[in-house]
């Protein structure tokens, strides 16, 4: 099967890492708009009229199934991008909404969202959790997260800093955490010991990984994936930056 990955940018690669380690294609086709990165402080139309954009890149390519790495994306564009598209769409967002159904089932329990400006102004999660029966729901759009990852800055006093700007009101460390940006898996220590390990983290990465294998049934296979980058800028910068950030443990 080949796939193709679309992001805003260099972030997708937290997604990438995830259906890598659990080999479940033979071809993966990355693509990051890093030339209009950040999405997630636009505007819905400019977040559509750039993911509609993607296609185009993508249509050489005769994929078999697209993964929407980016939250912000997947908030806006994806119905648009499914109608659209002559291959299946699947985004994040309902990934990681299943995610907190199969490992928090109590509609009690508090789960902080943690996302872009856009994500967190669509409402997409919280609704999604609402429907479903979750009661105690909290969003923070954590907009410096994204900077900071790109800068290199997983840990250390400007990370704790940010964490105290963000998350002074937390008295009690929340059930779960959905990282619901591309970027996020990074910090995912950091955000885990501010919490005192007693948060369970939702990571989009792992959410689709499962999500693939219960509605598509695919399997691990024995091949190594092959993958390539291209980006709207220079896919030799990307490439190199997504093969650093590859080697990174989270
Ligand atoms: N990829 C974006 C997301 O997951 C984060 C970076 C951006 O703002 O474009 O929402």
């Amino acid at each position: 099967m080949r796939v193709g990955i679309f992001d805003s940018g260099i972030g997708g690669v937290s997604v990438l890492k995830s259906l890598l380690q659990a080999k479940l294609f033979e071809e993966i086709i990355y693509y990051g708009d890093t030339a209009r990165v950040p999405y997630g402080t636009k505007d819905r139309e400019t977040i559509i009229t750039y993911s509609l954009e993607a296609l185009d890149f993508f249509s050489p390519y005769k994929i078999d199934l697209l993964i929407i790495a980016c939250n912000t994306v997947s908030a806006y564009a994806l119905e648009i991008l499914r109608e659209k598209a002559p291959y299946p769409v699947i985004g994040v967002i309902e990934a990681g909404v299943l995610a907190v159904q199969n490992k928090l089932p109590n509609k009690e329990d508090s789960i902080l969202i943690l996302a872009t400006e856009a994500t967190t102004n669509s409402q997409v999660y919280p609704n999604a959790l609402s429907a479903l029966g979750y009661k105690n729901i909290q969003s923070i759009a954590t907009t410096l997260f994204v900077p900071l990852v790109e800068e290199g800055i997983y840990e250390g006093e400007i990370l704790q800093s940010t964490f105290k700007h963000y998350f002074h009101s937390i008295s009690t460390p929340p059930k779960g955490i959905i990282l619901g940006c591309t970027h996020y898996p990074f910090i995912s220590k950091a955000i885990s010991e501010y919490f005192k390990e007693e948060s369970l983290l939702i990571h989009s990465g792992e959410a689709i990984v499962e999500q693939l294998k219960s509605t598509l049934a695919l399997k691990e296979c024995d091949m190594q994936t092959k993958v390539s980058f291209y980006s709207s800028q220079s896919n030799l910068s990307l490439q190199k930056q997504a093969l650093s950030l590859l080697s990174r443990t989270f």
